[in-house]
């Protein structure tokens, strides 16, 4: 049984190059094309939904997580361009770790990205879904009934809530009357209100759905079509980003900045994964690697481009929304809009930034959308997925039946699903794949015959830095953070324990690889992209571990049912 064969890149290449003979995908992406690609993945949801809980934990210093994250993601970013410019095919990570790391592993990444584009785009359907209906409850006279843009089970819940509240003689107005028990009131009115078939409540959120819809349609016709739309909509929303950050600027009470991190540290690190959860996207450029004119060069270009302009203004628009408002005034689902609407002359603003995010969204989900069957053609050209997942339109030249496959799976999860648990599912699979493409280039580079990439991250020996960065942490967390380093040494119960085994694990995990950085001196840069994105995932809390391991596992089920047996790599001309 051979589960760690790889493939070789030369092969990979030349039987690209046979393809593209016949029915290859349409090559239409330049560098500002890759660039726009990026910014149009990244800027979504986060910057215009979930910068507002971080900010209100984390207080105007919650620019040093956008700082920090910024960082872990450009290490992780340069493994990507190098992965990229050497292998540019579709399947990103997953072809990646295919030629790094052997068949096993490419499944699981293959698996793994799953979660983040397509349970990311239920994520992000859902925020769009909101933005939009409270949109047209604001600017329209039409109301949009509460059963028709949410999910069954939120729905539901917060029924329940309300009874139990109900039935400890708290009454319905003072719920009503209490801003915040304003979504457990929108989802009892959806529940209470909602038509009843059969005993069964009809309750969706039909938003979501129709812009699912929309956007795999487009997906669909064409990536020409795709990148026009897109392009489009990055111009939209990056002219808006810049009039809040500008019109924004004259409205800072800098009395608001003080104090500058009020919840220290612990404050900072609530706001981890909605804050990566704003940088994921990236990475979903490196999937068109196959549609661009000269991947070597442009691809790294686009990535780390996009990663710049994103950071430059997320830090921004951090400092000026936290400077017009008290940092805890910021716990709202629309801060941008929120902060603007408080300010009278200005408050006009707020429902043009309110159309813009759905634009935002709306062009986060294209690139998802555009990534995942791009993925799954790679995983079914290897045999590790049935045939169909490979066929391209012959007219349109995209991937026909994974881009509708993409679309269903999407669209399944937004009927029951809550919003808060597939961004914290879809944050995991990310900075999984991320750890292991960082890890991918260390292992390729340890190999004296990898093939030169066009592009190279530079070298920085990571023997002595690492084990003293181990050692510094700690030093740090020990004098700086006491408090959270007693709370990681004290025993208390089981299940205290279980919620701290993540961060255990990266412990464990940073001694050893420092080990191994002083033993094979790996280049820094990827190493600290494998750190950063490992201790980042291990603040996401045991839960989601606990759901990421048992996704895996169904994905290592179907691999040995079907990819192990169909592995073209076993038949193949693919082989070192
Ligand atoms: N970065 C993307 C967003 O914020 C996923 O919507």
């Amino acid at each position: 049984m051979n589960l760690f064969r790889k493939k070789s890149i030369d092969k990979i290449l030349a039987s690209q190059e046979e393809s593209e003979h016949g029915a290859g995908l349409a090559k239409h992406l330049g560098v500002k094309d890759l660039t726009a690609f990026g910014i149009a993945a990244i800027i979504g949801a986060g910057i215009f939904s979930t910068i507002g809980q971080a900010s209100a934990d984390g207080g105007p210093a919650v620019i040093f997580l956008f700082l920090f994250t910024a960082l872990a993601c450009s290490f992780a970013a340069f493994a990507y361009a190098e992965f990229a410019s050497l292998i540019p095919v579709s399947g990103s990570a997953y072809t990646y770790s295919y030629v790094a790391f052997g068949e096993l592993f490419a499944w699981i990444i293959g698996w793994a990205l799953v979660m983040e584009y397509a349970i990311g785009n239920v994520t992000v359907a859902i925020s769009w879904s909101d933005y939009f209906t409270s949109l047209v409850k604001n600017t329209t006279p039409y109301c949009v009934n509460e059963w028709f843009c949410l999910d069954y089970f939120s729905a539901q819940k917060s029924y329940d809530t309300v009874m139990g509240m109900l039935a400890n003689n708290i009454t319905i107005d003072e719920i009503r009357a209490n801003p915040a028990m304003a979504k457990l009131v929108e989802g009892f009115d959806a529940y209470a209100g909602a038509p009843n078939i059969f005993g069964l409540r009809i309750i969706m959120d039909l938003p979501a759905l129709v812009i699912n819809i929309l956007i795999t349609a487009l997906v669909y016709r064409g990536i020409k079509e795709s990148r026009n739309a897109s392009n489009l909509m990055v111009i939209v929303k990056i002219v808006i980003v810049l009039l809040v950050i500008f019109v924004g600027a004259f409205y800072v009470n800098t009395d608001n900045w003080s104090p500058f991190a009020p919840n220290g540290v612990q404050g900072l690190l609530k706001g981890i994964s909605a804050v990566f959860f704003a940088y994921i996207g990236f990475d979903a450029i490196s999937t068109t690697a196959e549609e661009c004119r000269n991947p070597q060069r442009d691809m790294p270009r686009g990535i780390l481009y996009s990663i710049i302009i994103c950071t430059i203004l997320y830090v921004a628009i951090a400092l000026v929304i936290t400077g017009m408002v008290k940092y805890n005034e910021l716990a709202v689902g629309d801060p941008l809009a929120y902060v603007f609407e408080k300010i009278k002359d200005i408050s006009w603003l707020s429902g043009i930034i309110a159309v813009s995010a759905v634009v935002a969204m709306a062009s986060v989900m294209l690139v998802f959308q555009l990534g995942q069957p791009r993925i799954w053609m790679s995983m079914s050209r290897d045999g590790l997925l049935p045939p169909a997942f490979a066929k391209i339109h012959p007219k349109f030249k995209t991937p026909s039946f994974s881009t509708i496959f993409t679309g269903i799976l999407v669209a399944v999860p937004i009927f029951f699903v809550d919003i808060n648990f597939v961004t914290n599912i879809c944050s995991a699979g990310t900075l999984f794949a991320f750890c292991l493409v960082c890890a991918g280039v260390l292992k390729l580079r340890m190999n004296p015959n990898a093939p030169p990439s066009k592009f190279k991250t530079p070298f920085i020996n990571s023997k002595y830095i690492m084990p003293f960065l181990f050692v510094l942490s700690f030093v740090l967390l020990y004098t700086l953070g006491k408090e959270t380093f007693d709370y990681y040494c004290k025993w208390e119960s089981f299940s205290a324990f279980k919620s701290k085994i993540p961060v255990y694990i990266f412990i464990i995990g940073f001694a050893i690889f420092s080990g191994m950085c002083f033993k094979y001196s790996f280049s820094l840069i990827p190493s600290l992209g494998l750190v950063c994105c490992f201790y980042m995932l291990s603040q996401l809390g045991y839960e989601n571990w606990l759901y990421f391991t048992i996704w895996l596992i169904i994905g290592l089920v179907i691999y040995f049912a079907y990819g192990y047996r169909n592995s073209k790599l076993a038949q193949s001309n693919f082989k070192d």
